[in-house]
């Protein structure tokens, strides 16, 4: 038993180690058949219609396998596995271009517990879902009478399948045979095929499960437009106000600059000039604050190649890919949080390096993976197909270790060679400026809780589109409206922490750093609020399971976006305090 176990083990991490290497080509069909060849239905799994990600095992339902048995073995790669497939034989005879009249395949012994089981599968909306050649088909299991009394079960399978040439490109399903759930019965299970010839090209057999009067509404277009001119109108707005501001504190500062040093003493400066020997400050806390902008800038360089790779490649028509290639680019990546991550932390000074890198490699994925680890335990007592199997888990820890660690520690030491030094444009004084009273709505706290406001107006639609997709069955495949919305979100996010540090600073208050960074992160505050609107009004989830599963990602999702929204809003931040410093003299 334990041997096998670790067998197992070792297959999965070699599998996923090779899935890695070559992270496109997981598939072992090449989807053309001979007549009379083989065609495999795969049961995948069973779940509540309401909840796209609940799902259990086909087979935990009682039903029952046909008498085939012989198959070629199917292999699972790491997105599959992540995302709870379980392909499982039906053991239906099928054969390309083979038409099967109604058959009997398997009977059900109706016993108390299958039915209460079944009872309870129809009474929850309970679908199954199957594979034919990669092409998904989705059937009720049952159906109540009005009054809830009786409960029945759909017993024959319909396939009808459609080819063009030697490629299948279309399949439908049809549910009939209604049969009452009577205890101590046999139930039937019968199918039948039947190959149709279609005109559907195989490059466009997904397009069917595509939805574009969903996702090309005109809410979307107009969302999109929207945002564009709240893009335009903002930085409009915050390069005039600048231009003039700055322009005037210049040549305030310049005047002041000819005045004898009597005059000087007694005019007032004020304004962002006079902390200019703080500015430049070490952030507080600077090891976990260079760890998050590593991340973020991470986390935004895999979300713009994961967009772009699903623009160029149709990901939706492979199961997990899209989750396996989310994996290897982060992975491959790690270089990235490595180098920000630490020549941030060189600059501000820091010498414990190597916690610094150990801290910004391992953030996000412990985040991740404590997420999943705790939602995995809800989802084994359960017994949901989404609790994530222990190889995966060993594989995942391997991929933390052996890839992401080792490529985070080149970025590290690239990063604190090349841009490590303190070249600030300005000294940082010895005795740190007190910082003057001010008006309540100057304090970080407010300035980080405004932050947010804009950026989330720029997004939460497209917010609802992505988490419609996610939890109902809908499929995502309009990237470049993400690729859209993520350079929106960007500029929104970029101009409004550059007009809050200006305000900051203008108030004398150096603590520029963590607030720019968490004024930008708080949209994921809001965020992660609209997801409570999004599950009580728009979703029908219910029950402890549901419940944690949806807020524990939610509250990844909305971490990770808020990190990715922080380091933008910073980096874009540093770089306008570099310049108006740079541009101003010190005396
Ligand atoms: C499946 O159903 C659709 C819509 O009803 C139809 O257009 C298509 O021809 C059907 N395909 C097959 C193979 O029967």
């Amino acid at each position: 038993m334990m041997g096998s176990s670790r067998w197992k083990i070792a297959v999965v991490v070699f599998l996923s180690v090779a899935e890695i290497l070559m992270p496109i080509e997981a598939d072992e069909h090449e989807h053309t058949y001979t007549d009379k060849e083989e065609v495999v239905l795969w049961m995948n799994t069973v779940g509540p219609y309401h909840n796209r990600q609940e799902t259990y095992k086909y087979f935990s339902l009682p039903f029952c396998v046909g008498t085939k048995k012989t198959i070629s073995h199917y292999h699972e790669t790491l997105g599959e596995a992540l995302q709870g497939v379980e392909l499982e034989f039906s053991g239906l005879d099928i054969k390309f271009k083979d038409e099967v009249m109604q058959t009997t395949y398997c009977e059900i012994e109706l016993d108390k517990a299958k039915r209460d089981a079944f009872v309870y599968a129809i009474k929850n909306h309970y679908w199954y879902q199957m594979y034919i050649d990669d092409l998904p088909i989705w059937g009720i299991v049952g159906e109540a009478d009005e009054n809830g009394e009786d409960h029945y079960l759909w017993t024959y399978k319909k396939l009808e399948i459609g080819f063009n040439g030697n490629r299948i490109v279309d399949v439908n399903l049809t549910s009939e045979g209604k049969v009452k759930l009577v205890p101590n019965t046999r139930i039937a299970m019968s199918y039948s095929v039947k190959w149709k010839k279609s005109d559907v090209k195989f490059e466009d057999r997904f397009d069917k499960y595509l939805d574009p009067s969903f996702f090309q509404h005109r809410i979307h277009w107009f969302s999109i437009f929207n945002s564009f001119m709240m893009v335009i109108f903002l930085v409009g707005l915050v390069s005039m106000i600048l231009m003039r501001t700055l322009r005037k504190d210049y040549a305030r500062y310049s005047k002041e600059e000819e005045m004898d040093d009597m005059d000087r003493d007694l005019g007032d400066e004020y304004g962002w000039k006079q902390v200019h020997g703080d500015v430049f400050r070490p952030s507080s806390h600077p090891m976990i604050f260079s760890s998050l902008i590593g991340s973020g800038c991470q986390i935004f360089s895999v979300s713009f190649i994961v967009i772009v790779v699903a623009m160029i490649e149709d990901l939706y028509t492979e199961r997990g890919s899209m989750l396996s290639t989310a994996i290897f680019v982060y992975a491959a990546t790690s270089p990235v949080n490595g180098y920000f991550g630490g020549s941030l932390y060189a600059k501000q000074g820091g010498r414990r390096w190597i916690k610094q890198m150990f801290i910004g490699a391992f953030l996000i994925p412990a985040m991740v993976c404590g997420t999943a680890f705790f939602i995995n335990f809800i989802a084994m007592y359960y017994h949901a197909s989404r609790a994530i199997p222990f190889g995966t888990m060993v594989a995942v820890c391997c991929i933390c270790l052996f890839v992401i660690l080792p490529l985070n520690l080149v970025g590290t030491i690239l990063g604190r060679n090349l841009s490590g030094q303190p070249n600030f444009p300005c000294r940082v004084n010895a005795v740190p400026r007190p910082i003057p009273e001010k008006k309540w709505f100057m304090e970080p706290a407010v300035i980080v809780c405004l932050g947010g406001i804009l950026p989330f107006g720029s997004i939460f639609i497209e917010m609802y589109f992505i988490f419609t997709s996610f939890w109902a069955y809908k499929i995502y495949y309009v990237y470049g409206f993400m690729m859209l919305v993520l350079v929106i979100l960007c500029i929104v996010t970029v101009c409004v922490t550059i007009v809050c540090t200006y305000f900051l600073l203008n108030a004398e208050d150096y603590r520029w750093q963590w607030t720019s960074f968490l004024s930008a992160a708080s949209t994921a505050v809001y965020v992660y609020m609209y997801s409570f609107y999004y599950y009580f009004f728009k979703t029908k989830m219910y029950g402890l399971f549901q419940t944690s599963f949806y807020f524990g990602y939610m509250a990844v999702f909305s971490t990770s976006l808020g990190i990715m929204c922080g380091a933008v809003g910073y980096v874009g931040t540093s770089a306008f305090v570099r310049k108006i410093y740079t541009n101003v003299k010190i005396d």
